[in-house]
């Protein structure tokens, strides 16, 4: 399984990613992204017909703000 999360405390909102993969993506109303299937809980699997668009997206963000794991992920909170 392939699981997905936005660390928002780097993220610059450069909107890279929600264009490489909008099933995936969505952002706040700061423009700042995160993953709309879980909410950025980073608990979600990632269906496999989306793992093109991840991998475009881990590739395209320029600050490596996406974290991808096949486990469940949590970032410490800062
Ligand atoms: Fe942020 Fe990277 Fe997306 S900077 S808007 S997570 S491409």
């Amino acid at each position: 399984a392939t699981h997905t999360i936005v660390d928002q405390s780097t993220c610059i909102a450069c909107g890279a990613c929600g264009a490489s993969a909008p099933d995936i993506f969505e952002y706040d109303d700061e423009g700042f992204a995160f993953v709309l299937l879980d909410n950025n809980e980073g608990s979600a699997e990632v269906d496999e017909d989306l793992l093109d668009d991840l991998e475009d997206a881990l590739e395209g963000c320029p600050t490596d703000s996406i974290k991808v794991s096949e486990h469940p992920i949590v970032l410490e909170e800062v």
